[in-house]
C-alpha cells in the first residue's frame, strides 16, 4: 500500500509533538503554521515545511487540524479554499471545539467535498509523542476502517460514530481536568498551610480509591511553584472550560461549580499565568489574594525589524481600525498589535500612562484592564493568543 500523505495545521504545543510521533512513521507529512519559527525544526525530522495551508492541503489526502479553537480553524480553511480543492480529502478535526461548531465545521468541509471526521484527543505532549494519545473518532465505520490502523501510531482509537458525541465526550472529560487540579490543589492547600509532611498526604492518597495519576504528575510543579513550558495552558483550559459551560447550560446540568472554577481561572489570568502549565491554578486555590502582586506588563516594541515583522506573519494579521475614542477593555487572552497608523494613550491603574504609536509592536497580556484614549485615528494589525 503508497503511504498517506499527510498534512498537519498548526504545530503548536499538541500538533508540533502530533506531527513528531508521525515523522516516526513512513507517511509523508507537510506541515503549516502561522508562525513559521515553530515549524521549522520539523524538516529535520522529515517533514516538508508548506508557505500555506492552501499548499499542505493539496500536497495531501488526510489533513489534521491542531488549531487553538472553531474560530482559528475557520480562519485557516477560509485562507485555502479558494485556492485548493477539499474534495475526496479527509479532515480530522484535532482541536477541542463544541459540539455544535463541530456539526458546523463538518457541515463546510462536506459541502467542499471533503470528508470529516471529529478526532479530538485526550493526553498532551509527552502522550503525543509515546502514541498513548485517546482518540475519539467521529464519522462513519467505513472512514473508521480507512484511517483505523494509521491513527494508531498516535495511541488508542474510540469508534464514537457521531461527530457531535465525539465533541461532547471530549468537553466531558476536561471538565475532569479542570475539577481534579481545582480539587487537588484545594486538599493540598490545607496539607501545607496545616504544615502536614507532603509525602504522608501523597502516600495516604496513593493507596486510595481517591488517587488519580495527574496528582503525581503535577505534585513537582506544585512544590516547586514551576508552572513553565506547559503541556496545556490556562488559556485553553478557560477556553474549554466555556464550551462545557455552554453545553451544561444548553442541557439543564448544574453548572455553579464550573462557575467557580471558571472565576479561579480568571484569576490565574489576571495573575499572568494565562501562557503556563493549567497546575498555576493551585497558586490562586493556595492565596487568593497575594500581596504586592504585580499587574502584567505591556510590552511595547519601537523599531521591530522587519524580518521580525515577517516572521510573525504580521501582514497577514487581520486589520482594525478606530477613530478618535476612548473605551475601557479587558484583555481576556494576550494580544499582539503592530500599530500601522495614528496614536493612543493607554491607561492602567496605578501605572504611568502609556502613549503608543505608528511603527510599533506592542503585546497586552491576558488579564490585563486598562483605557485606551485614541489622539489620532488608529489603525493596526492584532493578533490573539
Ligand atoms: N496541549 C494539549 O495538551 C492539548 C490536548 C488536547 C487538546 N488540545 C487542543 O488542541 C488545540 C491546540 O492546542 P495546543 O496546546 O497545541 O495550543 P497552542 O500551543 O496554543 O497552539 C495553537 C495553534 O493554533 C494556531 N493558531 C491560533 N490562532 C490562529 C489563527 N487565527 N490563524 C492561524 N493559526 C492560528 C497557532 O499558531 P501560532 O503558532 O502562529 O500562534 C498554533 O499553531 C486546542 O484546541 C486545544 O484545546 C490541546
Amino acid at each position: 500500500m503508497n503511504p498517506l500523505r499527510i498534512a498537519l495545521l498548526g504545530t503548536g504545543l499538541l500538533g508540533h509533538s502530533i506531527a513528531e510521533r508521525l515523522l516516526l512513521g513512513n507517511n509523508p507529512l507537510y506541515v503549516y503554521n502561522r508562525s513559521r519559527s515553530k515549524a521549522e525544526d520539523l524538516v529535520s525530522l522529515g517533514a516538508t515545511l508548506c508557505n500555506s495551508p492552501a499548499e499542505a492541503i493539496k500536497a495531501a489526502e488526510g489533513i489534521f487540524l491542531v488549531l487553538t479553537d472553531a474560530k482559528a480553524t475557520a480562519e485557516v480553511l477560509a485562507l485555502a479554499e479558494e485556492k485548493t480543492s477539499f474534495r475526496g480529502k479527509t479532515f480530522f478535526q484535532v482541536g477541542t471545539i463544541s459540539p455544535d461548531e463541530t456539526l458546523e465545521l463538518d457541515r463546510q468541509i462536506t459541502q467542499r467535498g471533503g470528508y470529516f471526521v471529529a478526532l479530538p484527543v485526550l493526553g498532551s505532549k509527552n502522550e503525543a509523542k509515546k502514541g498513548t494519545l485517546l482518540l475519539m473518532f467521529g464519522a462513519s465505520e467505513e472512514l473508521y476502517h480507512k484511517w483505523h490502523d494509521f491513527l494508531s501510531q498516535l495511541g488508542q482509537v474510540f469508534f464514537v460514530a457521531d461527530p457531535k458525541k465525539a465533541a461532547a465526550l471530549k468537553l466531558a472529560l476536561n471538565q475532569l481536568i479542570i475539577s481534579s487540579i481545582i480539587g487537588f490543589s484545594l486538599s493540598f492547600s490545607l496539607i501545607l498551610k496545616e504544615e502536614i509532611h507532603p509525602e504522608l498526604f501523597m502516600s495516604i492518597l496513593r493507596k486510595s480509591a481517591l488517587y488519580c495519576s495527574t496528582f503525581d504528575k503535577k505534585l513537582p510543579r506544585l512544590l516547586k511553584k514551576d508552572y513553565s513550558s506547559a503541556n496545556f495552558t490556562l488559556e485553553l483550559l478557560l477556553k474549554d472550560l466555556r464550551l462545557c459551560l455552554e453545553e451544561l447550560e444548553k442541557l439543564s446540568i448544574e453548572s455553579a461549580p464550573l462557575k467557580t472554577s471558571k472565576t479561579i481561572i480568571e484569576q490565574a489570568l489576571k495573575r499572568g499565568y494565562g501562557d503556563k502549565d493549567y497546575s498555576a491554578l493551585f497558586e490562586v486555590v493556595f492565596a487568593p489574594h497575594p500581596m504586592n502582586e504585580k499587574s502584567p506588563e505591556i510590552i511595547v516594541e519601537k523599531n521591530p525589524s522587519p524580518s521580525k515583522l515577517t516572521e510573525l506573519g504580521v501582514a497577514h494579521w487581520p486589520l482594525w481600525e478606530k477613530d478618535i475614542s476612548s473605551f475601557d477593555w479587558h484583555y481576556e487572552e494576550k494580544e499582539s498589535c503592530y500599530i500601522l497608523e495614528g496614536e493612543a494613550i493607554i491607561y492602567v491603574e496605578n501605572k504611568e500612562p502609556l502613549k503608543i504609536n505608528k511603527g510599533q509592536l506592542v503585546m497586552f497580556p491576558a488579564g490585563l484592564s486598562c483605557r485606551w484614549e485614541i489622539t489620532s485615528k488608529i489603525k493596526k494589525h492584532y493578533r490573539i493568543g
